[in-house]
């Protein structure tokens, strides 16, 4: 970004990464619009971070997002940075009784980020040159995981990557961002937690390190830790080798972590 931004809206800021981030760009001096429907959650931010502005609301319900844009307008007349972040793990695709998890899947990762987007649209290529940050995951680069969890990241990798293209003309850069295993409340990597490679596992602020990178630095793609890139890398060149190991790890049954 040629000048510092002012105002960033950051989805799912009530916990895990996307409060993370909001403390990190609060404290680099940007005025963030905290959503998620965790008001209490938000509200405690707010009340420790002047910076951050809680806003309350469910990113599945189409009018909520409508009233989010209008107030970002209203009240600060610009939207520098927009971080569709909110998310659901969701779970094994086992058969006909998924079919209605996997939806919610797709409504909270993939659809309330294109939704979320497509509304701001006008707002950021008023505020160019702007930023959409499109947290989406290795899973989505890898195909590794529950596999419709992986398809809305596969969904939203596909987005940002078409709008990268099509909003740079406007001075909107798009980015995905692609974490690894990070704890946190949805995602608490206990398994892994408890292997030996636990030093896998990283912290919601590796995260928030990445988005302030990404803002500094604009660019279409980032992976945090940057050490999957090889593994990314390896699926397109060698995707023989890539999908022999891929088979032999715990993430290639489809489940996520045992409570
Ligand atoms: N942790 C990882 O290993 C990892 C790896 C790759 C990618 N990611 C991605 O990172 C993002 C953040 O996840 P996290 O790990 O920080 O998990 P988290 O701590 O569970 O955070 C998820 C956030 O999404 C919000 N959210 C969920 N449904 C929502 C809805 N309908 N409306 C508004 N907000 C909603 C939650 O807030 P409320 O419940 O208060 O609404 C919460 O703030 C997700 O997109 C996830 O897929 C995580």
């Amino acid at each position: 970004m040629a000048r510092p931004p002012s105002i960033a809206v950051v989805t799912g800021a009530s916990s895990g990464i996307g409060a993370a981030v909001s403390r990190r760009l609060a404290a680099d001096g940007v005025t963030v619009v905290a959503v998620a429907r965790r008001a209490d959650r938000l509200r405690a931010m707010a009340a420790a971070h002047p910076r951050i502005v809680a806003h309350p609301a469910d990113v599945t319900d189409p009018s909520a997002l409508d009233a989010l844009v209008e107030r970002v307008g209203d009240e600060f007349g610009r939207c520098d940075v927009l971080i569709n972040n909110a998310g659901v793990p969701g779970g094994a695709f086992s058969g006909p009784e998924r079919i209605e998890g996997m939806r919610h899947t797709m409504r909270v990762n993939f659809d309330a980020a294109a939704h979320c987007t497509a509304v701001f649209h006008q707002l950021l290529a008023a505020s160019a040159p702007s930023q959409v940050i499109n947290v989406a995951s290795v899973s989505g680069k890898l195909g590794i995981g529950p596999a419709d969890y992986v398809a809305s990241k596969f969904a939203l990798v596909g987005l940002s990557e078409a709008l990268s293209l099509s909003w740079a003309p406007e001075g909107i850069i798009v980015t995905q961002l692609n974490p690894g295993f990070i704890a946190t409340e949805g995602f608490p990597q206990r398994q892994l937690l408890r292997s030996p490679f636990a030093r896998l596992v990283g912290v919601p602020e590796d995260v928030a390190d990445a988005v302030a990178d990404v803002i500094a630095r604009p660019r279409r793609e980032r992976t945090v830790p940057r050490w999957y890139r090889p593994l990314i890398t390896l699926r397109h060149v060698a995707p023989g080798v890539f999908w022999r190991v891929a088979a032999r790890t715990p993430r290639a049954r489809g489940t996520r972590d045992e409570p």
